[in-house]
């Protein structure tokens, strides 16, 4: 069994980037500026946005956080995602989700100029991604691919079950994994809540990979001798035994599984650290995209 070191592998691209910046400096050209917006004080969100404004310090990028509360009007947002659309020091920028029940997050979602739309989330580059046109890939389905090119994993031919569908993993994931590419061509199985036979379908998997946010979903009698394991979930546990009081915990029972696999990406420490470096690869990318 061979761990996938995310934490390695994103340093080794922050490097890469922070070379890139060094060059543009050295070239008179702009440095890419990343903005985030962050609606409300959860926990998990606050660490994520905080790891991305960190990542941008460590790179050289310049990067702007700006912070409402839980009580913020929808107006209020469309119109600060408008003047990120038209400040040209900007980017790239995200607004970080969850967002408030009282805000429609899809309209947000759309109201992002798709040149700058760093996280890949806009309809625009949803349908750059399903027609293969050069846009922005998603960070944490990008990051997963990246890890799987970087560490010369074999995908083709291979069947590839994906357990969770959501907007932001499973569905542009499953696209990813089954396009003519390499890391792709696969055989894609996109499971969910409602897929019969799931144990079947995953022991078939020769890459598993687990999206659904359920702490030690995935059990040793699911997997396959060999397989390939990605452990997207990253549910925050108590933990009385940490300062902090908590600690992130994956949907793969590592214990039992880890033993059966090719490959595995531990939590924390797997697929974490990709997005935020597929999120700074992004907001450079903003540049070629825009010819800056
Ligand atoms: N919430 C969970 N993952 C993400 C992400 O990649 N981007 C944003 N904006 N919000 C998230």
């Amino acid at each position: 069994m061979q761990l996938i070191d995310g934490r390695a592998i994103s340093e080794e691209i922050k490097q890469e980037l922070a070379l890139a910046v060094k060059s543009r400096k050295e070239q008179g050209k702009k440095i890419p500026h990343l903005a985030a917006v962050l609606v409300g004080g959860d926990g998990a969100s606050i660490s994520y946005v905080n790891a991305k404004v960190k990542a941008c310090e460590m790179i050289g990028f310049e990067s702007t956080l700006i912070r409402y509360d839980d009580s913020v009007s929808e107006e209020i947002l469309l119109a600060k995602v408008q003047s990120l659309n038209d400040d040209k020091s900007i980017d790239g920028f995200i607004v970080q989700l969850p967002l408030p029940a009282h805000i429609d997050e899809l309209k947000v979602t759309q109201a992002i100029d798709p040149l700058k739309d760093v996280d890949g989330f806009h309809p625009t580059n949803i349908g750059n991604m399903v027609l293969n046109i050069p846009g922005f890939l998603p960070a944490t389905p990008a990051g997963i691919m990246e890890m799987i090119k970087r560490r010369k994993i074999e995908t083709e031919g291979k069947n590839c079950v994906i357990i969770g569908r959501s907007n932001i993993v499973g569905m542009p994931l499953s696209i990813m994994m089954a396009r003519n590419s390499n890391p792709g061509n696969c055989t894609v199985t996109l499971a969910h809540s409602k897929t019969k036979n799931l144990k079947e379908l995953c022991l078939n998997a020769d890459i598993l990979i687990a999206a659904i946010g359920q702490p030690g979903f995935v059990t040793a009698d699911m997997v396959k001798d060999g397989a390939v394991v990605i452990d997207v979930g990253t549910t925050r546990i108590d933990d009385a035994s940490r300062e902090r009081g908590w600690r992130l915990v994956g949907d793969v029972d590592f214990a039992e599984v880890a033993p059966k696999c090719s490959y595995i990406t531990p939590v924390p420490g797997g697929v974490g650290p990709m997005t935020i470096a597929s999120l700074m690869l992004n907001t450079l990318k903003a540049m070629d995209l825009k010819g800056k």
